[in-house]
């Protein structure tokens, strides 16, 4: 009797659990299904993605969703192992920011086998890997728009201060271009269309040098100090970087020569992209020429919103998103240019 009691009793508890998780998981209007969302990003000590994925916390929590989010260290294998964890741990959608854009195909392969969604960020896949399978997206930006940009600040400074910025009297600029990553996106697109802003423009260019220094400060201030030792800092009449972080970089080597201090004499226009808080406090005091905000918010709240509607089965559109898809695979966040005529509005 007792026996039976309590089975009856584990039954009915046992019932109820089973109604509650059945509630978790109903997927239509009232109820939302818990969603429990797994990171990974290419590395924690990168200053845009940081300000990428406190966005990500913040907006998930803001919508009730968990969200766990990784470090990959900059190791694929280590990103690809972790997106591995996120699977056993019963997450049910996954954003990545790749280590390496072209070995997103394995992560994808990972995805499918458990249906699940999976939303890339800021590296962009390849197109037959995003095309591969329908629970794919990427958020990101239009590295062209930010080269054309960035290359167009330069210009503009350029064509208003002729005089003083053709150092050589020589008619054409002499500059140097600071890379990214090889290999990402966005080095190669910036530094390309960077150069074509400055051509459209009428300007004649001549390399001076390029490199890359990997989106880092300190290795861009290495870099720029050979570039001073081997050109010398008089022939120098731009520094074009790939990001904030480089051009910060390359600040530091310049006031290590006595320049972008103030004295307008002693003045080479560095331009980056990010718009990140040291690169405003940077135009702030002058010694930055420009930037290009890289929506870091939108970014993060699209990549958020996509993973939660996708996770509970949800079409992803601008309707169940707020934001645009383009082919509804693709959010395209724009760039904003930043002067010294509005860098004030973007300060926090
Ligand atoms: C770029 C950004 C860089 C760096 C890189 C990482 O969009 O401008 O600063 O964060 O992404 O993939
Ligand atoms: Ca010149």
């Amino acid at each position: 009797m007792l026996y039976k009691k309590i089975t009856a009793g584990l039954l009915a508890a046992g019932m109820l659990l089973t109604l509650a998780a059945c509630k978790k998981e109903e997927g239509n209007d009232g109820e939302a299904r818990q969603v429990s969302i797994g990171v990974a990003v290419y590395k924690f000590d990168d200053t845009f993605m940081t300000g990428v994925r406190s966005v990500m916390e913040a907006e998930a929590k803001a919508k009730g969703a968990d969200i766990n989010l990784v470090d990959s260290q900059n190791t694929q294998t280590r990103q690809n192992e972790q997106v591995d964890t996120f699977i056993t741990k019963g997450m049910t959608a996954l954003a990545v920011n790749p280590v390496d854009r072209t070995a997103a195909g394995p992560i994808v392969e990972k995805a499918r086998a458990k249906d699940l969604p999976v939303v890339f960020l800021n590296r962009e896949p390849e197109e037959s890997v995003m095309q591969g399978y329908d629970k794919t997206w990427y958020v990101g930006a239009k590295a062209e728009e930010s080269g054309t940009l960035s290359g167009q600040i330069i210009a503009d400074y350029w064509t208003a201060n002729k005089a003083a910025a053709d150092r050589n009297g020589d008619g054409k600029l002499q500059y140097i271009m600071i890379q990214g990553e090889p290999g990402h996106q966005d080095a190669t697109l910036r530094t390309q269309y960077s150069i074509a802003a400055l051509r459209e423009a009428g300007i004649e260019v001549e390399e001076l040098g390029r490199d890359t220094a990997a989106w880092d400060k300190v290795k861009a201030t290495d870099l720029m100090k050979t570039f001073i030792t081997s050109k010398g800092i008089g022939s120098i009449e731009a520094v074009i970087c790939n990001n904030d972080d480089m051009a910060l970089g390359v600040i530091e080597a310049l006031k290590a020569e006595g320049y972008n201090t103030g004295d307008p004499a002693k003045f080479i226009p560095v331009v980056g992209v990010d718009a990140t808080a040291p690169a405003l406090a940077a135009m702030q005091n002058g010694s930055l020429l420009g930037t290009v905000l890289n929506d870091a918010e939108n970014q993060g709240k699209a990549a958020v919103h996509i993973a939660i509607a996708a996770a509970q089965g949800k079409t992803v559109d601008k309707e169940t998103v707020g934001y645009e898809l383009t082919d509804g695979k693709y959010v395209w966040i724009p760039y904003v240019k930043i002067t010294r005529e509005n860098y004030q509005e973007y300060m926090q």
